[in-house]
């Protein structure tokens, strides 16, 4: 794909598909992670002398104009990350789009409304693709994170103008391509989560992929239960025993060794500080439920981080939002961290509630990437193609 470094922005008007589909909470922005990680494409291109047009989805109108997904209020959040003016317009199509786009002179910025206000946004209507593209000379792709929709702001226009990937898609890309494209090995991934029925084709993929995958999270239950072993009350999925098997004789058929839970911290409820134990994976009480892995399982996780010379983590080991449930995910996160500053460890992490878990740990920080996206890290793990990103590459 192309990046930046072969555009010239000056005098060019660039729609720029960003993510600002940022988290909002009684219409507070709560983590402006992906505006700051987006900005540096956007200064970058305006400071160049290019017209930034910059359009995104926000929630799911479903081609509605719902009021309270409106973008309106991320111009200003935009705004104060640029330091400049950003205007806001009312449609991402139509004539005042277009009057807004040709009125623009070099280094300015606006922001359109939302593209999911328009049923064809979902449905990569060629109509709307056509009438984004209108606005602008070049597209530059930076929402990764949308990069698994086949939209019409994220596939379609793609097709329609010369097409690069923004700073954030360039770095994201990378970083993905370092922890599986092309990794450095010893690969160690970490899978954590709930539910195994969500995660099937990620492990599939990563089994086929890398050389130590460590499960834990309640779905390390699930393969524990298969096995034999009587988790109690444990959360776990009764009906996908006869797969966690057949995943656990593929990824020894692929020479990856699964490090499954050896101890688990157990309670008799879920519930911030109930009283807790470490006990053996063959000594869950009858009445009480696994909430963590424990001190050996974190002992043998970080004795394979040693020899790895990469990491990819998605998801939790334990129920990490309840204290002491918490524990052995920030431990490994805290030798994760450690051993990517010290030891030369490429550390990559995403998806889903990964990122609060590892900002929760306080190492995103010191770790190699730490992805902005949900769904689309996932994907990208299961090994499918993001319509996104393969129309940056046609
Ligand atoms: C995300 O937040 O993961 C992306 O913006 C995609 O949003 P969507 O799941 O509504 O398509």
């Amino acid at each position: 794909f192309r990046t930046l470094d072969s555009l010239d922005p000056r005098g060019k008007r660039i729609l720029l598909r960003a993510d600002l589909n940022l988290p909002v909470k009684d219409g507070r922005i709560t983590d402006r992670t992906r505006i700051d990680r987006l900005s540096p494409t956007i200064a970058e291109l305006a400071d160049k002398g290019g017209r930034v047009i910059v359009c995104s989805h926000f929630d799911r109108p479903k081609g509605k104009r719902v009021p309270e997904m409106s973008l309106a209020p991320m111009a200003e959040a935009l705004a104060e990350a640029l330091g400049k003016k950003v205007s806001f317009i009312d449609d991402c199509v139509g004539p005042e789009a277009e009057a807004a786009a040709a009125a623009m002179r070099d280094g300015d910025v606006i922001l359109l409304e939302n593209t999911r206000y328009h049923a064809g946004e979902e449905k990569n209507d060629p109509e709307l693709a056509r009438g984004m593209a209108k606005l602008a000379d070049v597209f530059v792709n930076d929402a990764f994170s949308a990069a698994h929709r086949a939209h019409a702001s994220t596939e379609g226009v793609a097709r329609l103008l010369p097409a690069y990937a923004g700073r954030l898609m360039q770095a994201e890309l990378e970083a993905l391509d370092a922890a599986l494209g092309n990794p450095s090995r010893p690969v160690v991934a970490i899978v954590g989560g709930a539910k195994v029925s969500t995660k099937l084709d990620l492990i599939g993929n990563l089994s086929s992929r890398v050389d130590v995958l460590v499960i834990g999270g309640a779905m390390a239950n699930t393969f524990l239960a298969a096995q034999g072993h009587a988790m109690g009350k444990s959360l776990q999925e009764a009906e996908m025993h006869e797969t966690a098997l057949r995943m656990l004789a593929e990824a020894k058929a692929n020479n990856c060794e699964v490090l499954l839970p050896l101890d688990l911290v157990v309670s008799a409820a879920f519930a911030a500080n109930a009283p807790s134990r470490t006990v053996g994976i063959d000594a869950v009480p009858a009445d009480m439920m696994a909430l963590d892995v424990g001190p050996d399982t974190v002992a043998a996780i970080e004795a394979r981080l040693r020899q790895a010379s990469t990491l990819v983590w998605n998801g939790p080991l334990g129920a990490f939002e309840i204290p002491p449930f918490d524990a052995a995910t920030v431990a490994v996160a805290e030798s994760v961290a450690a051993l990517t500053q010290s030891a030369g460890l490429k550390s990559i992490g995403g998806g889903g509630d990964t990122v609060s878990a590892l900002k929760h740990a306080g190492v995103a920080e010191r770790m190699t990437y730490v992805s902005a996206a949900g769904g689309a890290f996932l994907e990208w793990l299961e090994g499918k193609t993001l319509p996104g990103v393969a129309a940056l590459e046609a």
